[in-house]
């Protein structure tokens, strides 16, 4: 069975000891809980190394938000995949739309990030989904399939078996609008029936698929309802224990 999963995406946000503290009070707050789902938070890569030593893996588990689509060397600023995982995070999301649209990160150099992610035994959160206009001109279906296509295709199906999906429309990102559950399954369906075709239907089933946009307590159990929805990523209600955790306990 596909892992159900809750993902917070805290983007650049929370300074090192605003960090720890919330990851404290979200461990203090799972302790003992029966949870249905797979916590993972994705935090800066500075806060990395301290939170690891903070959280138990076994109820909350660690991801960055991106790693460099190079191995190591003469690129300055650049965090690598070896350098997450050395930390303890064992998740990175890669191809967040504000990546792709503030930094340039196009389906190729993606593609690389996911090889390197892999080669460090880091899961990728790939993030994938159509802009306003693109949903507009019904397009989002193309888009979707493009960059999944473009950036994950040439994976071998051992290696696509270890990725997760999040469908993120970036019109739905931080605007309060959020995708109605049947927009969501709509097209949560469709990323599953592209997966079936290119690697069969048993690894298609095993691929969880989150659903990211504006995502909070009171739409969660919506879209987590729908068949294909396997669970969230979430920005802004990841930021406070008090909007978090009635999401992680909408399964
Ligand atoms: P949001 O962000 O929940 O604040 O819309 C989601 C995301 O960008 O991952």
């Amino acid at each position: 069975m596909r892992k159900n999963i809750v993902a917070g995406n805290w983007k650049m946000n929370k300074t090192l000891q605003e960090g720890t503290e919330l990851a404290k009070e979200l461990q203090a707050a799972l302790n003992g809980k029966a949870v249905k789902c797979d916590v993972i938070i994705c935090t800066p890569f500075i806060h990395l190394a301290s939170i690891s030593q903070i959280i138990d893996t076994k109820t909350v588990k660690l991801g960055a938000q991106n790693s460099a689509d190079k191995v190591s060397g003469a690129y300055t600023g650049e965090v690598s995949a070896a350098m997450v995982a050395s930390t303890g995070a064992q998740y990175v999301i890669l191809g967040h739309s504000e990546r792709r649209a503030y930094y340039g990160e196009t389906n190729a150099i993606l593609k690389e990030k996911v090889k390197l992610a892999l080669e460090n035994n880091l899961t990728p959160i790939f993030c994938i989904g159509e802009v306003l206009a693109e949903r507009e001109a019904g397009k989002q279906d193309q888009v979707v399939k493009t960059q999944i296509e473009e950036s994950l295709f040439d994976l071998s199906a051992e290696d696509f078996g270890k990725i997760v999906l999040a469908y993120e429309p970036v019109w739905a990102i931080g605007t309060g609008k959020t995708a109605t559950a049947a927009q969501a399954q709509e097209m949560h369906a469709f990323i599953r029936q592209t997966l079936a075709g290119k690697y069969g239907a048993a690894v298609a089933n095993e691929t969880s698929i989150l659903y990211g946009g504006s995502a909070n307590a009171g739409n969660a159990k919506e879209l987590f309802a729908n068949p294909d929805v396997d669970g969230g990523l979430i920005g802004g209600a990841a930021l406070k224990v008090d909007t978090f955790l009635p999401i992680i306990e909408a399964f």
